[in-house]
């Protein structure tokens, strides 16, 4: 009896130390901002202010942007399980951070960790300095006006398979999302690689199939990549990749053999993969050998982040099309202008679509398909004309989605008006209250390229076809909350009605 009392005294005792040592353990810093005299927003026990991100209940674009709109200040803090977090919503301080002071903020928070995920780890989008900046200026020649001009041909090649899939496919509804996934995917292999997707020809292409398991943002993706942002000490102790290891056994497959065949053949063609070879010749990048894991990451962090960035441009952009057959309309007319004018699709004549480039602009505004941004402080920073004091090592976060949805800035935000970006207008507000490339030596390497792609795609479809919503075409659309881009839960369903430019041109 006695020693059945003792059990149960030690099972207390040990239950309540627990409890008090995980009690201090998740709050002992929640006096972090206060301590610096910076508003903040009241954490909860374990979570911190995360938990709906966690639980996977909204997205880390959404969570930020109702952070941005319960605060008023222009920066506050908040806690992610017990880390604390900088939010910045000053389109001032945004500069600052992202471009004038950038020395103090030249790192992204997201983990770089070379043991768990050797290939990301060393790709412009995971890693630190100073590996990044090298890195960087080596492959910022990828993307000139004059290479991109000579990549026009290959991506109209691209858009003429788009055509005759979307031609066999006007009695029915076709998801608009996937379309322009496979048009893009098509178009970066052919115009970084060589390489050509042959999306349209095989449903099951194997480019095609990678990226959809890149993007598909199930339970275990989810957890890899909000992991990557937000636990780092997690991904260091699990050691697990950011994305499906099958993807790495692709990438390293098909990249080490399409360079391999280059490097045999001597064929150049001006491309990424060109570039790897010179890379490799110089043999190092500032105090890491160019080993088989740098060369594999550069294609693949090219290939992920230009296929989907691109092809949801193009297909929100059509979404709306459909809600507004006005600016559809109109839309059309000026492309086919400059068609006609500037013979057929040209740069020349992509550089004269004003209203399209003001329609991608929107787009980019009302679905910025990277919802937010990320820095890390390196060395303690004290902002000038300012009280705030930013110590080494805090996480920060923009919250891009909070930004664009201001009403402050953007009036009416829920209305898709591409006025909104006459020059006029985009000169009456704050720069940095715009940022769906990102701003500064960090910003987007693939800007001119998604631009180009994306208009492309547009003038090609919408030349060609109407566009029109039917019972399928989600209105509003509900996001994912598991994925950390943006993406609607059923993808872009519409319907594609064929039209003849020359035959509505005579009639
Ligand atoms: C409409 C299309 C695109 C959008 C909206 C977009 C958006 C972004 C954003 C928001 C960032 C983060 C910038 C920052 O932190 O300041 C980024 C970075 C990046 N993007 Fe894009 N992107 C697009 C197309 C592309 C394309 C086509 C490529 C390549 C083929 C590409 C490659 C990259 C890379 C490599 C980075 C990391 C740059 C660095 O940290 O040095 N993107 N992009």
């Amino acid at each position: 009896m006695a020693i059945v009392g003792s059990i149960y005294i030690d099972i207390l005792i040990f239950a309540t130390t627990f409890l008090v040592v995980a009690y201090h353990y998740f709050t002992w810093n929640f006096d972090f901002w206060k301590k610096r005299n910076i508003p903040y927003v009241e954490p909860h026990l374990f979570f911190g202010n995360f938990q709906e991100v966690a639980l996977q209940q909204t997205t880390i674009g959404h969570f930020l942007a109702d952070l941005y709109n319960k605060m008023k200040t222009d920066y506050f803090g908040v806690w992610v399980f017990g880390t604390p977090h900088l939010i910045v919503r000053s389109p001032e301080v945004i500069k600052n951070i992202l471009v004038k002071d950038f020395n103090y903020f030249s790192d992204r928070t997201i983990t770089s960790d070379t043991d768990a995920d050797p290939i990301a780890s060393k790709t412009l989008f995971f890693s630190k300095n100073p590996f990044w900046k090298t890195l960087r200026s080596k492959l910022s020649p990828i993307f000139t006006s004059g290479k991109i001009k000579t990549m026009i041909p290959l991506m109209n090649d691209a858009a003429a398979d788009l055509k005759e899939y979307l031609q066999k496919r006007t009695s029915q509804t076709v998801d608009m999302k996937e379309v322009c996934a496979k048009f893009t995917t098509d178009v970066v292999t052919s115009c970084a690689f060589g390489l050509q997707g042959q999306c349209f020809q095989h449903e099951e292409s194997p480019f095609r199939d990678v990226g959809r398991k890149m993007f598909n943002y199930n339970m275990i993706n989810a957890f890899r990549a909000t992991s990557y942002f937000f636990a780092p000490g997690l991904v260091k102790f699990l050691k697990f990749t950011f994305f499906d290891p099958s993807i790495y056994t692709f990438c390293t497959k098909t990249f080490l053999e399409t360079i391999k065949m280059r490097e045999k053949s001597g064929i150049k063609r001006n491309d990424l993969i060109d570039m790897i070879i010179e890379m490799k010749k110089l043999d190092s990048i500032q105090g890491t050998k160019l080993d088989d894991d740098v060369i594999v990451g550069q294609p693949m962090q090219f290939f992920a982040a230009g296929f989907e960035t691109t092809s949801s441009t193009i297909s929100f952009t059509l979404y709306e099309m459909c809600l507004n057959q006005e600016l559809q309309l109109k839309l059309r007319r000026e492309i086919n202008k400059a068609l006609d004018e500037y013979n057929g699709f040209t740069y020349e004549a992509l550089k004269h679509m004003e209203l399209l480039d003001k329609c991608i602009k929107e787009t980019l505004r009302k679905y910025p398909v990277l919802p937010f941004l990320d820095r890390r402080c390196v060395k303690d920073y004290k902002m000038p004309n300012s009280d705030l004091f930013i110590e080494k090592g805090t996480p920060i976060y923009i919250p891009m989605f909070g930004l664009h949805y201001d009403p402050v800035y953007f009036p009416n935000p829920d209305k898709y008006d591409p006025e909104r970006f006459s020059s006029e207008n985009t000169n009456s507000r704050p720069q940095y209250a715009y940022i769906p490339f990102g701003e500064g030596p960090h910003n987007c390497i693939g800007e001119r390229f998604g631009l180009i792609g994306s208009k492309l795609g547009i003038a090609h479809i919408l030349s060609n076809f109407y566009v029109e919503a039917n019972e399928e075409t989600p209105v509003p659309i509900i996001y994912d909350s598991k994925s950390f881009v943006l993406q609607s839960t059923v993808g872009l369903p519409m319907k594609v009605v064929p039209y003849n430019r020359r035959m509505s041109a005579a009639a």
